[in-house]
């Protein structure tokens, strides 16, 4: 039977003209996704067919894996330099961000700082991991770069909604508590929904549909983890986030699912490569 949760988000979603599809570049680059073995000329192809989104993931390329060295030029540079894994990733992401930025106008800043608050997201999280679980860095930067695309939806398709939620979070609710409040339901919800119409790999989807609260997850403990604590580090530094915070508790059993103390997390917090933080790259 339907649950209030389902219901609140199936009346919601209905409301939503036009939802944008998956955009051809990034249905190439999951087709890849299981392919180790994908040529460079694939995926510079792929990326070279959608000339914003290849600029955009040079720039990212720059700022985030090449912090001080000579820059990347061409995606195949990129690919040469960063590896092909690292580039794929990036192109992903951005390609699936940016389509909430079509036609914005009221918000348009709120967009921004969604946008920039999921790339150092996706950046932070990709640090941790590399300290706790290598293996999973990709992930995690995909996943931190699509957390939070929920919110994108209800900017883009429920204005009012929005201001109605900001105006509870000003007032001292928590994010997704003046989502519940406001919705029924929260952007983890209308992420999960809008990955799953997408087909994003389930791995994806539960680090979008949990990662407010990390110990609810039954698969992808790690990546889930990854991303709560990549989440709450980024809000700390208030890099891009809305202005006051707290914008949702911190769960500490995600430190446990990772196997780090509070103290590990400030010695990698204070490592974290701050270079790697393409502020201005996506005004
Ligand atoms: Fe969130
Ligand atoms: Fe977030």
């Amino acid at each position: 039977m339907e649950n209030g949760n389902d219901k609140a988000l199936r009346i919601l979603v209905q409301k939503i003209p036009k939802l944008p599809t998956l955009p051809m570049i990034a249905e190439r680059i999951l087709g890849m996704v299981d392919d180790d073995v994908a040529s460079v000329e694939a995926i510079e192809e792929t990326i070279a067919q959608d000339p914003a989104i290849a600029a955009k993931v040079l720039s990212f390329a720059n700022a985030a894996f090449y912090g001080s060295g000579e820059p990347v030029l061409s995606v195949r540079d990129a690919v040469m330099k960063i590896g092909f894994k690292n580039i794929r990733s990036i192109a992903l992401g951005i390609s699936l961000m940016t389509i909430f930025s079509e036609n914005r106008e009221k918000f348009a800043s709120a967009y921004h700082r969604i946008f920039l608050h999921s790339v150092s997201v996706g950046v932070i999280s990709r640090q941790i991991a590399e300290k706790v679980a290598g293996e999973l860095a990709d992930k995690a930067f995909i996943a931190g770069l699509l957390h939070d695309i929920g919110q994108l939806v209800i900017n883009k398709y429920f204005d009012e909604e929005y201001q109605r939620i900001i105006d509870e979070f000003n007032q001292g609710l928590f994010l997704v508590d003046a989502e519940k409040k406001v919705l029924g339901i929260t952007h983890a919800d209308i992420g999960v929904w809008l990955a799953d119409k997408w087909n994003l790999p389930t791995v994806i989807q539960d680090a979008i549909e949990f990662h407010h609260m990390p110990s609810a997850a039954t698969d992808n403990r790690m990546l889930v983890a990854l991303i709560h604590v990549g989440n709450a580090v980024a809000s700390r530094h208030s890099l891009g986030i809305i202005e006051s915070e707290p914008v949702n508790a911190f769960d500490s059993s995600a430190l446990d699912i990772l196997g780090i103390s509070e103290k590990d997390l400030e010695t990698i917090e204070s490592g974290l490569d701050k270079q790697a933080f393409p502020g201005e790259l996506f005004q």
